[in-house]
């Protein structure tokens, strides 16, 4: 099947690419002119620079003859006399009062609604749907059929088709997902989308749920939500309990709580901010959605303060545990990616960690992300820096350690569970280790004996003894 991708980011990229390696051609247009160079790059380091997925890149280079990019509209044009659906997955942000910022969507589609109407020389012989796979409102189907109307488009359908995908295992998650959701309103729709999902049909283990659109984009929410308030009961409550009572460790209660098959082991994994694009987003537009109508939301605005309160409690420990305070001195923060295999640094603690130092009067931030290229890492640094504070790129932890007074780790990567020996080798106490993910766990009383502080998330302060 022709399939068309409007938006080529994380969603639209990895959809495209699995959708490719099913046997189906795909056409990608975006309007950044820089991404679309890269990513049709057939160049695995440019591909992975730009867009970094575990696997996105083998799949595009292999598939290549199967997958366009372009930033010309009239290709799209094109090839809507081919194609049997579209799928929009343009960026859908958070507006101030968590109302969802539909202005890409809208831009998108009215465009698309235009050239949807001269398909076949203006005959619009196909049956052709418009999928949303962007995170968006419950009611956004009918606005997208009242747009089609509209704009006179005829053989049209509208599916919601939500994305589960998680960051970092994009590929796997497009290849075996935990369900496809598709909500569509006539049999012809369905029919079309069970032919571009003929690969998942009979397979026991993908439960294929069919359901209309507006259960689609709710359900989506919800997910998320779930998710979400998941992550902030661990953070602010399991957290809180094993911050505030001596003795008490993080991992021995998360052993306790999650071998309780109900409860499960997902999520309860101590963090100073729960970020990415999605999860908060999500929950500030169900929060919105829900107030719109009247409902209470007490809860879902709840969540979403807890999110915040983590990363300001943390902040505010790590002021007052390091030796001669932020003003002047020289802190390292480990990791900008909101989480571990990914280059996403969007909503994401590091960089939040960066700024609050640099409010605070820290002379130098030194980063380092295993995950962001020399070349973003660059020009992240020196976007970040201001008169007073340099923002230093460094291109591996111990080089970010040298010459500061603390570290700040602050993304799950794997190789900074070894960070113990680099502290050693490279810092000599007194110095403020302070570990945002908990991602030392096993060596704060080692790492105190030696005459390190050692904060963290989910643990009481730990200071040297003297003796
Ligand atoms: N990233 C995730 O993990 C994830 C998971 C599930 C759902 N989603 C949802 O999917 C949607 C897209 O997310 P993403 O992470 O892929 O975003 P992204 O920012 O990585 O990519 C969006 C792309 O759309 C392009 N774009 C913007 N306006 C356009 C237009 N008018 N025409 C063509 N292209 C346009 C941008 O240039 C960008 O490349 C959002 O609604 C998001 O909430 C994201």
């Amino acid at each position: 099947m022709q399939l068309v991708f409007i938006g080529s980011g994380f969603v639209g990229t990895t959809t495209a690419a699995a959708c490719a390696s099913f046997g189906h051609d795909v056409l990608l247009y975006d309007i950044n002119d820089a991404r679309v160079a890269s990513l049709s790059s057939r160049n695995r380091r440019t591909i992975d620079a730009c867009l970094f997925e575990n696997g996105l890149a083998d799949l595009l280079i292999e598939h290549a003859d199967h997958i366009t990019f372009t930033t010309d509209y009239s290709i799209v044009e094109r090839t809507l006399d081919t194609a049997e659906a579209i799928f929009i997955c343009v960026p859908t942000p958070s507006r101030e009062d968590g109302s969802t910022e539909m202005s890409y969507y809208e831009s998108a589609l009215k465009k698309l609604a235009g050239a949807l109407v001269k398909r076949n020389s203006g005959k619009q012989k196909n049956r052709i749907v418009v999928i949303n796979k962007s995170t968006v409102p419950v009611d956004t189907a009918r606005f997208t059929q009242e747009q089609l109307d509209k704009a006179g488009v005829k053989n049209v359908g509208v599916v919601a088709n939500p994305e589960f995908l998680v960051e970092g295992r994009a590929i796997e998650g497009n290849i075996h997902p935990s369900r496809i959701v598709v909500g569509a309103t006539t049999s012809k729709d369905f029919a079309i989308m069970r032919r571009m999902y003929a690969h998942f049909q009979g397979n026991k283990d993908i439960p294929y749920i069919e359901v209309n659109p507006f259960e689609a984009a709710a359900g989506k929410l919800l997910a998320n939500y779930l998710l979400f308030s998941r992550l902030m009961l661990c953070y602010d409550v399991m957290g809180r309990v094993s911050e505030q009572f001596n003795d008490v460790t993080f991992e021995a209660v998360r052993k306790i709580v999650c071998s309780d098959p109900r409860i499960g082991f997902w999520g309860f994994y101590d963090s100073i901010y729960a970020g990415g694009s999605c999860l908060e987003k999500d929950a500030k537009s169900l929060a919105h959605q829900l107030e719109v109508t009247k409902a209470n939301t007490d809860l879902v605005r709840a969540s979403i303060e807890s999110n915040h309160r983590q990363l300001e409690l943390f902040l505010a420990r790590v002021k007052k545990s390091i030796a001669g305070g932020v003003k002047g001195n020289s802190i390292a923060v480990l990791g900008l990616a909101f989480k571990r295999d990914t280059n996403d640094i969007r909503n994401s603690a590091g960089p939040m960690v960066v700024e609050y130092l640099r409010s605070q009067g820290a002379a130098e931030v030194r980063v380092y992300d295993p995950g962001v290229d020399a070349a973003s890492l660059a020009a992240y640094a020196k976007e970040s820096s201001n008169k007073r504070t340099t923002v230093v790129p460094c291109k591996s932890a111990a080089e970010a350690m040298r010459g500061t007074q603390a570290s700040v780790i602050t993304t799950d990567w794997p190789e900074f569970a070894k960070l113990t020996s680099v502290f050693s080798k490279t810092v000599k106490a007194p110095y403020l280790i302070a570990d945002g993910r908990r991602m030392i766990a096993t060596d704060y009383t080692m790492l105190t004996k030696k005459g390190y502080t050692v904060l963290a998330v989910g643990s009481p302060l730990y200071r040297p003894t003297t003796k």
